[in-house]
């Protein structure tokens, strides 16, 4: 039986990676600081004997120390996200995503050290990219960030500093590191209160309140089912040749926001409407915004012969349930 970590598990992707790992027969130990989490995400996985939850810090050496000493398996999903958070604390970004990644990997480098076996899957993002201006981006693209008076490139920065910090300690110290750039995640228990587009969409829709759509609507994402990306996770972190690599993540099917609030309101019968808004009234003046965001998924497929289950309307589907569920 595996002992894995995982931090960040109250969160809306670790809830559902520790529900897949606890699955699969392993034992887990969540450690999270519920500050954008909640461990009612972990309510129907608690009453496992094979999960122990932890409220604390990822920062906190003592912590991480402990959590890591007997682990075979940590995947780090801590972090602070979500464009709006992003935008009103980068300076919290900034801290919370570089500094205990550090220290986690420093944790893991010593074992490796000491002759001790012990994997690790960085969860890291499509903001890496930054704006770069191809159509699809691959793994071995350049990063192409805003200047730094922007605040909202301090979060695709400091998860590329996180990249960099892992691929070192896979190259420096052996130490197995899959690294994974997330792309729009979707699903039940994601929630709209920093910035994430589909949930926020979903509640309106449900309330009858208009759908916020941030400037013209055209600029495009991909939305990929947690469920679809779990899978993809647990099978690169079983996959010896996703070692020392970094791996898209995602669906590459793009639709505009504008579709997107289109799609919702249909999907769910609302009468809601669509209003417009700048991003200089949703952040601030300088916010600067990526107009397509689709992942290149050759190396993903390649690697695991990766196939999503869910399809764009599947996925709105359920978190529509899901939000009905929660209202009633
Ligand atoms: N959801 C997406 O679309 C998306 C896209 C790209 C990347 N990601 C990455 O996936 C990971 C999970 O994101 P999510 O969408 O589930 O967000 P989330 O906010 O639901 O999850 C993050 C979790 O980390 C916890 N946390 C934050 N700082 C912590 C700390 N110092 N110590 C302990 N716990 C801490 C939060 O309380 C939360 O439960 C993050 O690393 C994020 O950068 C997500």
């Amino acid at each position: 039986m595996k002992q894995v970590l995982v931090t960040g598990g109250a969160g809306f992707v670790g809830s559902h990676l520790t529900e897949a790992l606890l699955a699969r027969g392993d034992r887990v130990t969540v450690v999270d600081d519920e500050s954008t989490g909640n461990a009612k995400n972990l309510a129907a996985a608690l009453p496992n004997e094979r999960l122990t939850y932890v409220q604390g810090s990822v920062g906190d050496k003592q912590i991480v120390r402990e959590l890591t000493a007997n682990v075979d398996e940590v995947y780090h999903l801590a972090a602070a996200v979500g464009v709006a958070l992003i935008a009103r604390a980068p300076m919290e970004t900034i801290e919370r995503n570089i500094y205990p990644t550090e220290l986690i990997l420093s944790c893991l480098r010593e074992r490796i050290q000491r002759g001790e076996t012990v994997k690790c899957f960085l969860a890291s993002t499509s903001e890496v990219y930054g704006k770069n201006p191809k159509e699809t981006w691959a793994e071995e693209d350049d990063l192409v960030f805003g200047s730094t008076t922007r605040a909202r490139w301090s979060y695709g920065a400091s998860k590329a500093i996180d990249e960099f910090m892992g691929l070192a300690s896979h190259r420096e110290y052996g130490l197995p590191v899959v690294i994974g750039r997330f792309f729009n995640v979707v699903g039940p228990r994601q929630t709209g209160a920093y910035g994430m587009v589909l949930p926020r969409f979903v509640e309106a829709a449900l309330a009858g309140k208009p759908l916020i759509v941030h400037d013209d609507g055209q600029q495009t994402r991909c939305f990929a089912h947690v469920d679809d990306v779990v899978r993809a996770v647990v099978t690169l972190m079983e996959t010896q040749s996703a070692v020392g690599r970094v791996f898209n993540i995602g669906s590459d099917q793009p639709v505009s926001i504008l579709e997107l609030a289109q799609h919702v309101i249909e999907l769910s019968a609302s009468n809601s409407t669509i209003a417009y808004q700048t991003y200089a009234d949703a952040y601030d003046e300088d916010f600067e915004d990526i107009r397509r965001r689709v992942p290149d998924l050759t190396r993903l497929r390649s690697t695991i012969g990766h196939v999503p289950d869910h399809d764009l309307d599947s996925i709105i589907r359920k978190v529509i349930e899901f939000h009905r569920h929660r209202v009633s």
